[in-house]
């Protein structure tokens, strides 16, 4: 053989290996990187690999997700993007908008998906009528965590209205004890603006303000006594809580540093990694006043359009999502609940088992809402205007007045 021949015969086996390998395994974007979220994304990666799959990780850390969507815009825009990227519902929408998502609908009608996954998830997942994201999940946001051992020796309860949560975090502060643990970043303190609108305001009143961004609603006597109520929070906070990462601030009512935390339940997936029990050593409860609704997010794993030799394993990562023992097993270390609703939920505890009934009775009564801080209310650039008045007050000494006014303006200037 001369030199050409042997360079070329050369080429081809590495063109061979190559597409094998890209064959064998997905490329996947995800801001899972707490103690917690690292464990449940462990789960998804195992799986995989014990079907051959290899894992190619794309970690941006950054709770919500706000860097890795920054990450995943540059990929894509390089034309480079992921084999599937971790969305919140209404990103799901944008890029498959952006026609750069594929076509899952075969595998879904070989696995029945349309029969398990709820309305309100397909509503996200699929686009004219084809699957193009599964969905991992169902997070609730507007959760309340409390050190069990602070609550018991102070003789506390959980506090089930907002005046009964200013009432308890009035006398842990009385007693030195640091009420409430912050993490202070925009999608932070939209998590707990979201809980108070609906807690103070109720479900029609979230669906005025959030869902429907009606101006009055925003500018409303209401959103002023919610924009009151995060003054309040404020005031419980230590002085470090600008930037604070939401799982340092969990950590803080595990070590008992603080006694509670307003976040969702992927919080319960940082005390399950600390080897902690929920319902036990710490307690959850709904934010108050939100007993009777349910705001949800969801993750979903989006698939973008590849090449013919990435396809497969693509097509495997979507099946192991869906596949029910999956979902158990991702979801008793997430914290979330799983997005089929024929999974059984004897293994998990008692947390979990109340998001369950809790998401059942709400779907039932129509007080089920897509979470704004999430990314399920509103698309990005209105989210945004939202979050900005929030975190500035949040932020400032501006008064509740002023920020609802300037709400309603920024909202309706997004719309
Ligand atoms: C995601 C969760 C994640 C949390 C904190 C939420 O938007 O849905 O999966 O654990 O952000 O990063």
């Amino acid at each position: 053989m001369n030199g050409q021949v042997i360079r070329t015969a050369a080429a081809a086996v590495l063109a061979v290996a190559c597409s094998a390998a890209a064959a064998q395994s997905v490329e996947v974007m995800h801001w899972w990187t707490s103690g917690g979220e690292g464990a449940a994304v462990g789960v998804l990666k195992k799986d995989l690999e014990a079907k051959g799959v290899k894992w190619v990780d794309m970690a941006v850390s950054g709770g919500g997700g706000e860097a890795a969507m920054t990450a995943l815009r540059a990929r894509a825009v390089a034309g480079n993007p992921p084999t599937a990227a971790q969305l919140l519902g209404m990103a799901v929408i944008d890029w498959s908008g952006e026609g750069l998502l594929g076509d899952l609908n075969e595998q879904a009608a070989k696995e029945g998906w349309d029969k398990v996954v709820p309305p309100a998830l397909q509503r996200f997942a699929k686009a004219d009528g084809k699957w193009v994201a599964v969905p991992v999940n169902i997070h609730r946001p507007h959760w309340l965590w409390m050190n069990a051992k602070i609550f018991k020796d102070n003789g506390l309860t959980p506090p089930r209205t907002w005046d009964e949560f200013n009432a308890t975090a009035d006398k842990l502060k009385a007693k030195g004890i640091l009420p409430l643990a912050i993490g202070g970043q925009p999608w932070q303190e939209a998590t707990a603006w979201e809980g108070i609108v609906l807690g103070l305001g109720g479900p029609d009143f979230y669906r005025k303000a959030v869902i429907e961004a009606d101006a009055a609603s925003l500018k409303s006597a209401t959103m002023v006594k919610v924009f009151d109520q995060m003054r309040k929070l404020r005031g419980y906070a230590d002085k470090n809580f600008a930037g604070r990462d939401w799982n340092l601030a969990t950590g803080m009512v595990l070590k008992g540093e603080a006694a509670m935390q307003l976040m969702g339940d992927w919080a319960k997936g940082e005390v399950l990694a600390a080897k902690m029990t929920p319902g036990k050593d710490i307690l959850c409860a709904v934010a108050p006043g939100t007993q009777n609704s349910y705001l949800f997010n969801t993750d979903f794993f989006a698939m973008f359009k590849v090449g013919g030799d990435r396809r497969p394993a693509q097509l495997t990562m979507a099946s192991s999502v869906m596949n029910p023992g999956f979902q158990e097993t991702f979801n008793l270390a997430k914290g979330s609940i799983p997005a089929r609703s024929d999974v059984p939920m004897d293994k998990f505890d008692e947390c979990g088992k109340k998001s369950m009934t809790d998401l059942k009775a709400a779907a039932t009564a129509k007080t089920m809402y897509g979470s704004l801080a999430h990314g399920h209310a509103q698309p990005a650039a209105i989210q945004r205007a939202y979050l900005d008045v929030i975190t500035k007050h949040f932020n400032s000494e501006q008064s509740s007045k002023d920020a609802a006014e300037s709400l309603a303006k920024a909202v309706a200037a997004a719309k």
